[in-house]
């Protein structure tokens, strides 16, 4: 198989990364395009990298529930989980025979530190009988005291599928209030949140219809449910993606991490991108430069003790059966 060099990569990202700036990629670039083969690698990145990594050197792209699906078919010996250390934990439990590599080990997630596996307990403790159901962005301990698990592209469809009136949703609060209103489901909350999403305001997005009329604005459902209120949409960063491929809005605002706008008018061209956004500190800390030293070093390997294992990949399998 012949390797894609910078030079072939790069009429794919010339939308967003002027030719002077991919000049100073091309070797990392290249680097990492060789050692890929040379290491029998794919990388999975989501759709908030950046896009010399989003359309550049990556092999899958998508959002977190996405990943987690591709991750199982991976046949390659490598996987390098360009994203954060909760997605590599996961590609790790579906694929446990696979080298698991994060390119940056400190890239974590304001969810996945706000609950620790004792909360859960304690959750459980304070509400027998109701059951727990974990985002994804998570650590794979918190997982394995769940019963199911569920990213922001399933959520509705996995609570609807316990059947249940009242369940414990952890621990991105925001979420859980928007997934409640649209289900009818009570729920009982953590009092976590996305660093990202939260700090978006109803007043942001008045702000950006005022200045953009007839603008569609879609929203990440981690933003509080009085900015999802604001908005024309709210869904996973792969539902929003769908969204505009199949309305073709001819302006378009995307409320959630800064990249995602990058990325997705690749696809395009017509429509315009008003871009009110916040970066990820967590899913910054991938850049070509740590995804090349770990693929030259095989290292950052991301590993689960097996006995958190066996039961954490119990909860995510739950998950994926839901809408089989
Ligand atoms: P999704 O890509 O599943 O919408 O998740 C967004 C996110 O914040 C991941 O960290
Ligand atoms: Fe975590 Fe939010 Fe960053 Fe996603 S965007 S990794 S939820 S802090």
């Amino acid at each position: 198989m012949t390797t894609l060099t910078a030079a072939d990569l790069y009429p794919k990202v010339a939308h967003v990364v002027p030719a002077v700036e991919w000049a100073t990629m091309a070797d990392d670039v290249d680097a990492i395009m060789r050692l890929k083969q040379e290491r029998n690698a794919v990388i999975l990145a989501h759709n908030y990298m950046t896009p010399e990594i989003f359309h550049g050197v990556s092999d899958i792209v998508g959002d977190s529930l996405a990943l987690a699906r591709e991750a199982i078919d991976v046949e390659a010996d490598v996987i390098v989980l360009a994203g954060v250390h909760f997605m590599a934990e996961t590609a790790k439990l579906l694929n446990p025979s696979k080298t698991v590599l994060i390119p940056d080990l400190r890239s974590g997630c304001s969810l996945a530190e706000s609950i620790t596996p004792e909360d859960v307990r304690a959750l459980r403790a304070a509400n027998p009988g109701v059951p727990v159901v974990t985002y994804v962005n998570t650590s794979a301990a918190v997982k394995a005291e769940s019963d199911i698990c569920c990213t922001s592209g399933n959520a509705v469809k996995v609570i609807e599928s316990l059947g249940v009136p009242k369940v414990i949703m952890i621990p991105d609060r925001f979420l859980a209030a928007n997934v409640a209103r649209q289900t009818g489901v009570e729920v009982i909350v953590h009092p976590g949140a996305c660093e990202v999403h939260e700090r978006f305001t109803p007043n942001d997005i008045r702000q950006v219809r005022l200045e953009n009329p007839g603008i569609t604005v879609l929203a990440h459902p981690e933003c509080p449910p009085e900015v999802v209120d604001e908005a024309d949409y709210a869904g996973s960063t792969a539902q929003m993606v769908k969204f505009v491929d199949a309305k073709r809005p001819l302006k378009v605002a995307l409320i959630t991490e800064c990249s995602m706008s990058d990325n997705v008018s690749e696809a395009y061209p017509d429509i315009e991108f008003i871009r009110p956004c916040n970066l990820c500190p967590h899913m910054k800390r991938n850049t070509l430069a740590v995804i090349r030293h770990a693929l030259e070093t095989m290292t950052n390997e991301v590993t689960v003790p097996e006995d958190v294992a066996d039961r954490a990949r119990l909860a995510v399998e739950r998950m994926l059966a839901v809408g089989k």
